[in-house]
């Protein structure tokens, strides 16, 4: 499975690259607006943190807009991934990139129906947002494993499963379950699954043993 990280935040990207974890990053409006930097400058810069794909979100609604802010994205580096909304205008866009071999990632999935729809489009990933359909009382991993039922049913579908809006460990491991492709984390969430508390009272306790023999290995 895949890990991007989902966030605007340079220096949590910078140090979580770092550990070798991070396969590609995602954004949204709301996740520039809250970085307070310039957007393409900002793409730009995550670009250069991970050779994996950085997915930018199109504003417009048309079809034919989105492809012309489509074509400013890309043009900031060759692994911009260009993000669009699961709309019938955003699935045309989406389309035409896919026709000239342009990375997508359709946001904004609730319902199996639409991630079929996305897939027919050539939808790079497809983005289901499992927490808010769970903040709604539906069950946000039973729609992951449909679409993973349905894109298994059609070897020619070639969309990746990315599960997004995950909100804490237990839906990484939810989702991994269901089969996803790929899991947008914010950087909480992947500190998070490093730890356990057993973990960390084993280490103390080898530690404390290892003092006692006196030795260093260096
Ligand atoms: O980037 C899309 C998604 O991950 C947003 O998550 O927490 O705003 O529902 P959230």
């Amino acid at each position: 499975m895949k890990f991007f990280i989902d966030t605007g935040n340079l220096d949590e990207i910078r140090e979580l690259c770092e550990t070798g974890m991070v396969d590609g990053v995602t954004t949204n409006p709301s996740l520039v607006a809250s970085s307070g930097k310039d957007f393409k400058s900002l793409i730009k810069e995550i670009c250069t943190l991970t050779p994996g794909h950085v997915s930018a979100e199109v504003l417009a609604t048309d079809s034919e807009t989105m492809l012309k802010e489509a074509k400013v994205l890309s043009d900031i580096a060759d692994n911009v991934c260009i993000k669009l909304p699961l709309t019938m205008e955003g699935l045309k866009a989406c389309k035409v990139l896919s026709a000239d071999g342009i990375a997508t990632n359709v946001t904004l999935c609730f319902s199996a129906l639409q991630a079929l729809l996305a897939a027919k489009a050539g939808a790079t990933y497809v983005s289901p947002f499992i927490g808010r359909l769970d903040d709604v009382g539906q069950n946000g991993c039973e729609l992951i494993s449909d679409i993973a039922s349905i894109y298994d049913n059609y070897p020619e579908f070639d969309t990746r499963i990315l599960a997004a809006s995950i909100r804490g460990p237990q839906h990484v491991l939810d989702v991994a379950l269901a089969g996803a492709d790929v899991s947008t984390l914010p950087p909480k969430i992947l500190r998070q699954m490093y730890q356990h508390p057993l973990t960390d009272k084993g280490l103390t306790g080898f530690m404390k043993d290892w003092e006692k023999t006196g030795q260093s290995l260096l």
